[in-house]
């Protein structure tokens, strides 16, 4: 008798204990899904804050860097189509005057532009851009300019001047203009800064170890100071970006999760203060197949794996890189 006590003693624990694991496992399949759906809404569904909110249409200046080509370029002619007024910022002198006219003529804004090259850091140059820039009521800026690693290189081979560029441009670039910029907005209430973020900065990158670093310096400092200027009326979105069609990325066609420039940046701006695919502060992954890919890293195994995903990939991609690298050398010396 005490026997059949005790078997219908355990048999009610053990139903307890698979109700209990059964009410925990629903709850969190349900918080997941629920998680997802947002992701979703985010993206399809929802549109951000207005641009008009920063000084479009009202004599407001956006200032971007790298805008002379890719993703810098399409902000600058997104935004002049909102009616900005636009400040370019790259090296190439010829090319910077040739967008500004195209500005100009094609959306009746005005432009000002600023040749630098900003691996070199130069403190002059930085305080003729602030003497530019102070003139000027500037409402947004979007500190784009980016270098990456030639090829995926483990670390200890890479050369100290592609380190040094990479810090000058990807960090220290995005907080010298914030510097320049900030104290007007907080004296007026109102400011939108961009960084433009990336993937490798969400999962380590092996062989970019540089580069992934630098964007997580963006993402984490993003973040930060997102919470220090929100009181201030200043909104910091960093933006997690996948792949994009241009020259950095070396890719040339489109697809589901490569967009062109175009359809990337008018996600950007038509998701200003949601976040999408991300799941931190201040952070917004607004197109919608990065958004999936990166809801799909925060939830679906851990970061163990996606670390080790990145290396296979950029394991492969630096034996193509090497191998196209020997052919050109074949090809230069037979000439
Ligand atoms: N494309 C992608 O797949 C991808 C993915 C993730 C994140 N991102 C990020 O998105 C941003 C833009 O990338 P992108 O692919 O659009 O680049 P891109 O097409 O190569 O354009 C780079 C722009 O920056 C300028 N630039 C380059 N080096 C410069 C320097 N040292 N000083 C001043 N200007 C310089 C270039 O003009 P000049 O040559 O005339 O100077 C050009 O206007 C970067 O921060 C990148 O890390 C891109």
């Amino acid at each position: 008798m005490e026997h059949i006590t005790q078997f219908v003693q355990k048999s009610d624990s053990n139903a307890t204990a698979v109700a209990i694991f059964g009410v925990i496992g629903v709850a969190a399949i349900a918080l997941k899904t629920l998680s997802f759906l947002k992701v979703l809404a985010d993206v399809f569904l929802r549109s951000g804050i207005n641009v008009k909110k920063y000084g479009a249409g009202r004599g407001g200046w956006a200032v971007i860097t790298g805008a002379t080509d890719g993703i810098g370029k399409e902000f600058a002619f997104q935004l002049a189509s909102k009616k900005l007024n636009i400040v370019l910022v790259s090296r190439t002198e010829s090319k910077l005057r040739a967008i500004a006219e195209e500005l100009e003529q094609k959306y009746s804004v005005e432009t000002k532009h600023y040749a630098m090259d900003f691996t070199k850091g130069s403190e002059a140059d930085y305080k003729a851009l602030e003497q530019l820039l102070s003139s000027i009521e500037v409402t947004v800026l979007v500190n784009n300019v980016g270098t990456n690693h030639e090829i995926p290189t483990p670390f200890e081979q890479e050369t100290d001047k592609i380190i040094h560029d990479i810090i000058e441009v990807n960090v220290k670039a995005a907080m010298k203009l914030t510097k320049i910029v900030v104290p007007q907005m907080v004296a007026r209430k109102n400011g939108l800064i961009i960084n433009l973020g990336s993937f490798a900065g969400l999962v380590p990158t092996p062989f970019l170890s540089v580069y992934s670093g630098s964007k997580a310096f963006l993402s984490s400092w993003s973040q930060a100071i997102g919470a220090e200027l929100a009181p201030k009326g200043i909104h910091v979105q960093n933006v997690n970006t996948y792949f994009v069609v241009s020259t950095m990325s070396k890719i040339r066609r489109a697809s589901m999760l490569i967009p062109m420039p175009k359809p990337y940046v008018k996600s950007v701006l038509g998701h200003l203060g949601i976040s999408g695919g991300a799941s931190t502060p201040f952070t917004s992954t607004p197109f919608y197949s990065h958004a999936i890919a990166n809801w799909l890293i925060d939830n679906v195994l851990n970061r163990a794996f996606w670390v080790k995903q990145n290396y296979n990939i950029q394991v492969d991609i630096r034996k193509r890189a090497l191998k196209k690298r020997e052919r050109e050398a074949a090809a230069a010396k037979s000439q």
